[in-house]
């Protein structure tokens, strides 16, 4: 779905935005350069989406600085000029957090991609934002340290979006989201001002936590140019285990069981039997027999430095799991095996989506209410006659609901299934969750923010919004 913004937001847009005229790309050029200023068709039309579905909304002109002081004049000029400014990392949101919906300028941050310090005396690393997720993983592993934040677009996402959406992945359940690694940022605000955020400590009790703000602020705040992040040893040991369920809603179950045991996991995922078979079409290299009464699997993983003890809490979680009608639990010892079962986990939400028109939604909830939420999703399936593939990080009780098009008719898909999301995000509520775990709100899930905040508190963020960007120009139409 190409949206021309000129059309779609022209009445808005021609009251609050200027139009992006020779004179102001002849500017821009002067900041950044001729070369790293592009108007093509194809040019726009490529960073005129992201990974959300298949929308696409063509910017006036992409620019491509390089400096934080390009990124600052770049601002600077945009706030006067009242100019749209989407920023955007590598484009692997599935929120449409980085889609240019009010056209503008799409200000793209790929040459921000060195490492410029590891600290292995205080445990920290110092980065520009462009940096591939993976790729800092690996620097840092190499000298013995582990950032574990791992979205499954890990291998081409960049850091700088996992703070934006204050990314989790699997292993979240033990270590965290992107907010727990979090110590300084520095940030260009929308009127071009640079600051830092905090301090490069571990403790900090020193005013309003400004880092935390901006982590997972979607870039409607700032542009963050460079993060100081917290970094821990690297663990040396792991186990993984597949534990297939006759029941989906016995293996969400057994999820707070293995907490309740005294064991924490540090990856505790679910798929669904739909999700595997999406995602083995997809891989078409993986041989993998499902029995036909198995319905959901967890992938469990445990880690640390002593593989005696790690065979103890696999002892433990056989035990518990048997209590919620496990079948036999495959063993995966070694790197091989365990890479093959995280390339099958990783790639379902690509799998899902290269497969079938679909919408993908990113339910939390306290874990012990994870069966709840399952058996109300596919209760509301049935009702509205779609279905569905869950799979995610069940032991953070974060359920990915990919909602498949399949037989729905376009005005089923379009003016139905808003009312189905709907009543999913208030069992959501009901259950004491919320509507995004680690996607962020982005573009697609704007119309449902009222149902998890009220008008007061939807007045805070916006109050807050307005000190930062009172024209309005960074990142607009996302969030609220
Ligand atoms: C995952 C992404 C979609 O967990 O968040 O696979
Ligand atoms: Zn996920």
């Amino acid at each position: 779905m190409v949206i021309d913004c000129f059309a779609f937001f022209k009445e808005m847009k021609n009251k609050m935005y200027s139009k992006i005229d020779t004179k102001i790309i002849e500017e821009l050029g002067a900041i950044v350069g001729q070369t790293n200023v592009q108007t093509t068709k194809d040019i726009l039309k490529a960073y005129g989406h992201d990974e959300t579905e298949d929308f696409v909304f063509l910017p006036e002109v992409v620019v491509i600085p390089n400096t934080v002081g390009e990124v600052s004049k770049i601002m600077r000029l945009c706030n006067q000029q009242k100019i749209p400014v989407t920023p955007r990392g590598a484009g692997t949101g599935l929120a449409g957090g980085a889609l240019p919906v009010c056209g503008g300028i799409l200000l793209s941050m790929e040459r921000f991609n060195k490492i410029l310090n590891i600290d292995e005396q205080n445990l920290q690393i110092t980065t520009e934002t462009a940096v591939i997720t993976e790729v800092l993983q690996n620097a840092v592993k190499e000298k013995g340290l582990y950032y574990p934040p791992d979205p499954a677009s890990k291998g081409t996402c960049y850091i700088g979006g996992n703070i934006n959406t204050n990314s989790g992945g699997p292993h979240a359940v033990k270590y965290g989201v992107v907010k727990d690694y979090v110590l300084n940022l520095e940030v260009v605000l929308p009127n071009g001002e640079v600051i830092w955020t905090g301090a490069n400590t571990l403790k900090n009790s020193t005013g309003y936590n400004l880092t935390q703000l901006m982590v997972g602020s979607e870039g409607t705040l700032g542009i963050v140019t460079k993060a100081v992040l917290k970094l821990i040893p690297q663990p040396s040991q792991s186990l993984l285990l597949l534990i297939p369920f006759e029941s989906p809603e016995s293996a969400c179950a057994a999820v707070s069981a293995i907490f309740r045991a005294g064991i924490t996991p540090s990856c505790l995922e679910f798929m669904e039997r739909r999700a595997i078979e999406y995602a083995l079409v997809y891989l078409g290299d993986m041989k993998m027999m499902i029995p036909d009464e198995v319905q959901a699997h967890l992938l469990l993983e445990v880690d640390g430095y002593y593989i005696e003890s790690l065979y103890e809490d696999c002892e433990q979680i056989a035990k518990v799991v048997e209590g919620f009608g496990a079948e036999e639990i495959l063993f995966a010892d070694n790197d091989a095996q365990k890479r093959e079962l995280w390339r099958l986990r990783k790639c379902v939400g690509r799998a899902v989506k290269k497969g079938t028109i679909y919408k993908e939604e990113d339910t939390v909830v306290p874990r012990a209410e994870l069966p709840k939420l399952l058996k109300g999703v596919k209760m509301i399936g049935q009702n509205y006659g779609f279905e569905s593939v869950c799979y995610g990080h069940a032991g953070d009780g974060n359920l990915h609901v990919n909602i498949v098009k399949g037989e729905l008719t376009e005005q089923q898909w379009n003016e139905e299934l808003p009312k189905a999301i709907t009543e999913i995000f208030e069992l959501v509520k009901s259950l004491g969750g919320t509507i995004s775990g680690e996607h962020g709100i982005g573009w697609v899930q704007r119309p449902y923010m009222p149902i998890v905040f009220g008008e007061v508190e939807l007045g805070l963020m916006s109050a807050i919004k307005n000190v930062f960007d009172p024209n309005n120009i960074l990142n607009p139409q996302k969030i609220f």
